[in-house]
């Protein structure tokens, strides 16, 4: 999508899109700067309703007959306003601290390798099934407090939960059904796991929930259910395509590959980089509360606001030389995370998986850079990855 980007990028930092019939507009902000300041107003967020001003809308991106999807998906943290966000957020965020995340480091790494072990022996390794789709989910489950023997059962669910969003961006209706489904077992399972947790502290984060709530909380059993498959959901996908495209990058690129490879660590700035140089989530959807200005264009109450946070994280007036990987360049305030009061919860679990993850499978195979490769990508522009990556070693 780059060279795209840059075209429109150049020909004015913000565009109208063809407005469909009786739709709402829809802007597409391209440049830095303008993707900034749209993430940090509160001129902007993110219920259909207050956009539209019709209290009988339905509030998130999910058809109306699709009730239990719907019952999930609205109580995504992603989709709430202030002051529900501020508070399932600060109630959130201290599970994904910085010390939080460092004490899971020893699990995380072991998850890597565990997955590697099984890899390796492979002739023609499917690097996404293999290893970069699993591996945050058997993270994430562990989080939660889920059991090892529903891993997987998990994340076929998840799958079938995150088409509803490919769909979307197809504009097709097929993955629905399967969406519906799946948040219908999910709803399920959460059920159960939160009254098995009543009176029993596990130390996992459903206990902390249903601690939470019982201790007065805005939290439903609703919203509990909603908080897990969203945080099953966000940290997947996009984690996967994270470490699929980094390989993808490194062995375009054999000599960093190499340097990588025999330096005992990433250099620090290398994460921060490879999100920034191309990142999993392309874009993020914001509705405008007030007639406002974006660019040049004045955007109406009600209208679409879309962030092209792969556009922002290529501007030259903010990157210079924004197309060149350079590990070393200070990449810190890319916006491979979003920004404002969305910015991503899981950035530091995110963090720690990238760089364990990504040094596992370079120490773990020693031929990354070499061979022939098969790649398939999904057919989504905003969760941008490989669905499949089958490396074939050389001889
Ligand atoms: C939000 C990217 C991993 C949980 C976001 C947003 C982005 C993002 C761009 C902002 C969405 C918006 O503004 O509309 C990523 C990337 C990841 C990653 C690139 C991996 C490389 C994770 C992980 C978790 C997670 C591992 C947790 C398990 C969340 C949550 C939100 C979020 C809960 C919503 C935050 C809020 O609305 O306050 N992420 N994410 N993410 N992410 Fe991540």
């Amino acid at each position: 999508p780059y060279p795209v980007y840059r075209r429109y990028r150049e020909s004015a930092p913000v565009h109208r899109g063809a407005s469909g019939a009786g739709g709402p507009e829809t802007f597409y902000v391209f440049s830095y700067d303008e993707v900034v300041r749209v993430l940090s107003s509160t001129r902007f967020g993110r219920d259909a309703r207050v956009a539209s001003g019709d209290a009988d809308a339905v509030p998130v991106p999910v058809p109306a007959e699709y009730r239990a999807l719907r019952a999930v998906v609205e109580n995504w943290l992603v989709f709430l306003d202030p002051p529900r966000h501020t508070e399932l957020r600060s109630l959130l965020a201290s599970e994904f601290s910085p010390s939080v995340v460092a004490g899971l480091r020893p699990r995380i790494a072991r998850i890597a390798h565990e997955l590697l072990e099984r890899l390796a022996p492979h002739r023609a390794p499917d690097l996404v099934e293999g290893f970069a789709a699993p591996f945050p989910v058997l993270v994430i489950s562990e989080l939660l407090g889920i059991p090892r023997e529903h891993h997987a059962w998990l994340r076929e669910n998840a799958v079938a939960l995150q088409e509803a969003s490919t769909t979307r961006s197809r504009g097709g209706t097929g993955g629905y059904p399967g969406a519906e489904a799946a948040a219908r077992e999910f709803a399920g399972y959460f059920r159960r796991e939160v009254r098995a947790r009543r009176g029993d502290d596990r130390g996992d984060l459903l206990t902390l929930l249903v601690r939470a709530r019982d201790g007065g909380a805005p939290l439903t059993v609703d919203g509990i259910v909603g908080t897990c498959v969203h945080l099953l959901t966000a940290g997947h996908e996009t984690t996967t395509n994270f470490l699929a495209k980094a390989v993808l990058a490194l062995r375009a690129r054999p000599h960093l590959l190499d340097e990588l490879r025999t330096a005992p660590e990433l250099p620090p700035g290398t994460v921060e980089e490879l999100l920034r140089h191309d990142p999993p989530v392309q874009a993020v959807t914001r509705w405008a509360y007030d007639d406002t200005r974006v660019g040049d264009h004045e955007v109406a109450r009600g209208s679409r606001v879309v962030a092209l946070l792969g556009s922002a994280n290529r501007d030259p007036a903010r990157f210079p030389r924004p197309d060149v990987l350079d590990v070393r360049r200070p990449a810190d305030r890319h916006l491979g995370f979003g920004l404002g009061i969305h910015y991503c919860l899981g950035a530091t679990l995110a963090r720690a998986e990238a760089e364990i993850g990504l040094k596992a499978l370079l120490n773990g195979l020693p031929w990354l850079g070499e061979g022939g490769q098969q790649v398939d990508y999904a057919d989504d522009m905003v969760f941008h990855g490989p669905t499949r990556l089958v490396l074939t070693p050389p001889g």
